[in-house]
């Protein structure tokens, strides 16, 4: 049996998982942000209510099928709809609290055509904040999408761009009028989205260069007074906080819930290809809305975790691997229980410790300590238990020191365990 296509099994690059798990714990530790947990498999029409029908992932990716009791359920695509869900349905929104900040992270499914950082079950990390909008707010999440980044030793490009709330219906017959003398040289995925959802249009990577997309108006210049002024506010924020950033004017993001701020991390393409992005978000004020909740706007961005991975692997950054603070030798069979009796009484103590089980030759033992990268090997024979001592060696120096069988402090002194 094999695993399907675009699914994966995380084996050897779990220390790569870690190192993710480590920044996403020092990231949400830092700016308050509370954890929420929402079911991998929703209502269907969650989805197309949230994301929009006529969104690629939407109409195209979803994993969408009937249940036993014939109810239309989808596995998430993304993370954001869910977590709107359980805002309105719990209430959430009552909480005095007036700006509400959530994070969460796990499995999203999407049926794409898999390739290089594209998954059909991948991993997102994503923060949903409920608040009013304000520039400040807006310009702190960029910079925690962008100190996430760094956290984990990575440098991702930012970019930004405004959607307009206000002028959306006459942006898009602006775009469309402009689009449509030049429909028939557009790929065929252009021409189908010039009427379901022709803002995607601009973001397209096969008419990324064509002139008619080149010379379209684009959302920035339809913005409002006020639009602009928000604009403005959140780049001199991104400015004194000194994140470089470029503004992307065609960038739209592949949702149909964003109404203002949008912005992507990207890495450079020599590490990731097409599938650059490692993260994407933006403010989608009207979602808790269209979702049947009270006006509550807010914002929020997800990161693939795989990309990551891959991004990880091309700075040659190395994966969380922590040591194993001591593996007891075992040279004869009768001194299973005394190694075993230590080694759970060390590990209790939070050492991290192994073994040797099956006994074997000194040479075989030492062998194992190379390969599970101990830090120190304490050998215990006939000898060490007639004098009621321990040689721990250090693995990492050239030095050893003898401790008493029963000197359990000393031994986790020596292992740099705090007690
Ligand atoms: P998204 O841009 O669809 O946004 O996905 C966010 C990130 O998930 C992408 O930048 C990419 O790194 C990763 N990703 C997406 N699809 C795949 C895939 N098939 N394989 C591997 N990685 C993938 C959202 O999902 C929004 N919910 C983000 C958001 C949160 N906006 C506001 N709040």
């Amino acid at each position: 049996m094999n695993k399907l296509k675009g699914m994966f099994d995380i084996t050897t690059d779990q220390g790569y998982y870690a190192l993710i798990q480590n920044a996403i714990q020092t990231m949400v530790r830092a700016h308050d942000i509370k954890r929420i947990d929402t079911p991998l498999l929703e209502a269907s029409e969650l989805f197309h209510r949230g994301m929009g029908d006529d969104t690629d992932v939407v109409s195209k990716e979803t994993y969408t099928f009937q249940d036993r009791g014939n109810r239309s359920v989808t596995l998430r695509p993304e993370g954001t709809a869910g977590v709107v869900r359980a805002f309105i349905e719990d209430k959430l929104y009552a909480d005095p609290d007036n700006v509400k900040k959530m994070y969460y992270e796990g499995p999203m499914f999407r049926y794409e055509r898999p390739q290089k950082g594209r998954f059909r079950q991948f991993h997102q990390f994503g923060v949903e904040i409920f608040a009013l909008p304000s520039p400040a707010l807006d310009a702190d999440l960029c910079a925690l999408a962008y100190d996430f980044m760094n956290t984990l030793g990575l440098s991702g490009h930012l970019e930004i761009n405004q959607l307009s709330k206000s002028s959306k219906p006459a942006y898009t017959q602006a775009l469309k009028a402009h689009l449509k003398p030049h429909l028939n040289t557009l790929c065929s995925d252009c021409q189908n989205r010039f009427e379901k959802n022709p803002l995607r249009i601009l973001d397209c990577k096969v008419d990324h260069d064509h002139p008619a997309i080149q010379s379209a108006p684009m959302p920035l210049d339809y913005m409002s007074e006020e639009e602009t002024a928000y604009f403005n506010r959140v780049k001199s924020h991104l400015d004194a906080l000194k994140i470089p950033y470029t503004v992307n004017k065609k960038m739209v993001r592949g949702l149909d819930y964003y109404t203002g701020i949008v912005f992507e991390l990207k890495v450079d393409e020599a590490m990731l290809g097409h599938q650059n992005t490692v993260a994407g978000g933006g403010r989608y004020d009207e979602l808790v809305q269209t979702l049947g909740g009270p006006e509550v706007p807010a914002t929020g961005f997800a990161f693939g975790l795989e990309r990551l991975v891959v991004a990880l692997k091309e700075a040659n950054i190395p994966p969380l691997n922590p040591p194993l603070d001591l593996y007891i030798m075992v040279l004869d069979e009768t001194l299973s229980e005394t190694a075993l009796t230590l080694a759970r009484k060390l590990r209790l103590k939070g050492a991290r410790v192994d073994l040797a089980y099956h006994g074997g030759s000194m040479k075989k033992q030492f062998k194992a300590v190379t390969h599970k990268n101990a830090s120190y090997a304490a050998i215990l024979g006939p000898d060490e238990v007639e004098k009621g001592c321990l040689t721990f060696k250090n693995q990492r120096a050239d030095a050893s020191s003898e401790v008493a069988l029963n000197d359990l402090s000393t031994m986790l002194n020596i292992l740099g365990v705090n007690q």
